[in-house]
């Protein structure tokens, strides 16, 4: 898709759809004037009759633009101007692009607001570019009529006079960062049958390739040699055999710390001998989506040249009943010694990264972080749209937190007090695998705790954003890519 910034008064620009982000109350800028002024006042009577007010995400399309060099007008709200942040122009670029975004060879011009409020302009380029990459790519992988289709051609339009260096710098970063969403989304969103532990690794080792990671897959027998028993009794009841893929980027000094980020890869999660239900089976494909977030973050990462260094890490195994099948009552073994008895076969996303963990830990992570489809009990705490934050270092946890804000992503902090422990207690072995019907999201990340070694640590619950039942406004039903720039801003910030 061809992505150009450019400097223009917005009435000077050739599209079939202009998008202009529309303030709610207080003074328009000198662009919105004198687009009212080319379309001969239309805009402020539209205002007056109470049909332009400019509430966030507020869609108002004007079809038919004799005036402008654009056949076409899609006014957006900004909402109150002192209140823009990430999360809301994100919110406003992706429901206008959406809007557009379903019929194919379309040209689309983005003007970037002159009133940011607390937004840097490159800030808001970048999500604009951002927007329309993501906005522009559906869940139609498998359909024969496309219901989204990328853009013929789009402009993100400056004010006349603007540095364009600066900007296209904002823009390009912005499309990287829409293409890495893109190819998370892609994975989660392909069948079960499509991407299982192999293929997996197969895809993560030709994206490696193009941008420039290292990428090393450990097959079912390296991971036997590694003593990965808790993850391979997981992978046990499939025909498909696990695998893990390690990336690595080496941008930053030799002496400088190492992140890991850790991703859950249960390409389909059936419940095994705990078999779930038919209706919480189906969206079971989604249960690689820490595997794939991790994957996206990594390709983010290299093609951005970060200068530090990060070992990004997916855990794949496909969770199923056949009859070699781990059982309830087993006992595991972990990569670091830890015994588990079996309560539940349908915990086993956190026996799948707990060994992941514990090799992060002994080879060379200095702070990590892991993502997961881990439980239903997250999504029951904070619903469907924000992932649940747990730690054993408050520092490291704040810095996450304060990369998931600069991403504009939603992510909120549930406790870890010790008592939460006794929960996890067997009588046979070290521990369980599940903590009872009570406080399930944090159980399992207290089960995760104990094989990080004592390594500052933060667990990513995206069971409920990874995956959306539903289409809304400013995004598409299915996979979301949720947690992508979190990753990548993480990696960028000073603070690691
Ligand atoms: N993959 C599921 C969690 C999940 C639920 C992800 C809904 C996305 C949407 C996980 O493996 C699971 O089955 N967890 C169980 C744990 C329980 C058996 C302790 C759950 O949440 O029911
Ligand atoms: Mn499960
Ligand atoms: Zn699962």
């Amino acid at each position: 898709m061809e992505l150009r910034v450019v400097s223009a008064s917005a009435r000077e620009v050739e599209a079939d759809w202009l998008v202009v982000g529309v303030p709610e109350g207080g003074e328009w800028s000198n662009e919105l004037i004198a687009l009212d002024d080319a379309l001969l006042e239309q805009l402020s009577r539209l205002r007056e009759a109470g049909d332009l007010t400019g509430k966030l995400a507020e869609l108002l399309i004007v079809p038919d633009t004799p005036t402008l060099k654009s056949r076409r007008l899609l006014l957006v709200g900004l909402g109150v101007p002192s209140e823009l942040s990430v999360a809301r122009w994100d919110k406003a670029a992706m429901t206008a692009v959406r809007q557009v975004s379903s019929k194919a060879d379309v040209r689309i011009a983005v003007c970037v607001p002159e009133q940011l409020g607390p937004l840097t302009r490159d800030r808001a380029v970048e999500i604009a570019a951002t927007s329309l990459i993501v906005g522009s790519h559906g869940q139609d992988l498998y359909k024969a009529e496309r219901s989204r289709f990328p853009f013929a051609a789009a402009q993100i339009v400056l004010p006349p006079g603007s540095d364009v260096a600066a900007a296209s710098a904002a823009s390009d970063r912005g499309r990287i960062l829409g293409e890495a969403i893109n190819l998370t989304r892609e994975l989660v969103n392909r069948t079960p049958d499509d991407i299982y532990p192999e293929s997996f690794a197969a895809r993560a080792q030709a994206e490696a390739a193009k941008c420039g990671l290292t990428c090393q897959v450990f097959d079912e027998k390296q991971l036997a040699a590694e003593h990965f028993d808790s993850l391979l009794a997981v992978a046990k009841g499939s025909d498909r055999p696990a695998r893990m893929v390690v990336l690595e980027h080496r941008g930053g000094a030799a002496n400088s710390p190492t992140l890991a980020y850790v991703g859950k890869g249960v390409t389909f999660d059936s419940g095994g001998l705990s078999i779930k239900p038919t209706d919480g089976m189906l969206t079971m494909k989604c249960d690689m989506a820490g595997a794939a977030t991790v994957l996206g973050a990594m390709t983010a990462i290299a093609r951005l040249k970060l200068p530090v260094n990060v070992i990004g890490y997916a855990g794949l195994v496909e969770n199923m009943l056949g009859a070699q099948a781990y059982k309830l009552g087993d006992v595991l073994t972990a990569r670091n010694g830890v015994t588990i008895e079996v309560h539940n076969t349908d915990a086993e996303g956190r026996l799948v990264i707990n060994d992941v963990l514990s090799y992060a830990a002994d080879h060379g992570a200095d702070r990590l972080i892991d993502l997961a489809t881990l439980t239903g009990a997250c999504v029951v705490a904070l619903g469907e749209d924000v992932a649940g934050a747990f730690s054993n270092n408050q520092p490291w946890c704040d810095a996450v937190l304060a990369g998931a804000k600069a991403a504009g992503e939603d992510l909120w902090q549930l406790p870890m007090f010790d008592a939460y422990n006794e929960l996890l207690k067997s009588d046979v072995a070290d521990c369980k695998n599940v903590g009872g019907r009570w406080g399930g999201a944090i159980t399992a990340a207290k089960f995760l705790e104990k094989f990080v070694a004592g390594k500052p640590w933060v667990h990513l619950d995206i069971a409920g954003p990874a995956f959306a039942s539903a289409n809304k406004g400013h995004r598409e039903g299915g996979a979301t890519g949720c947690f992508v720039r979190t990753l990548v801003e993480v990696a960028s910030s000073a603070t690691i």
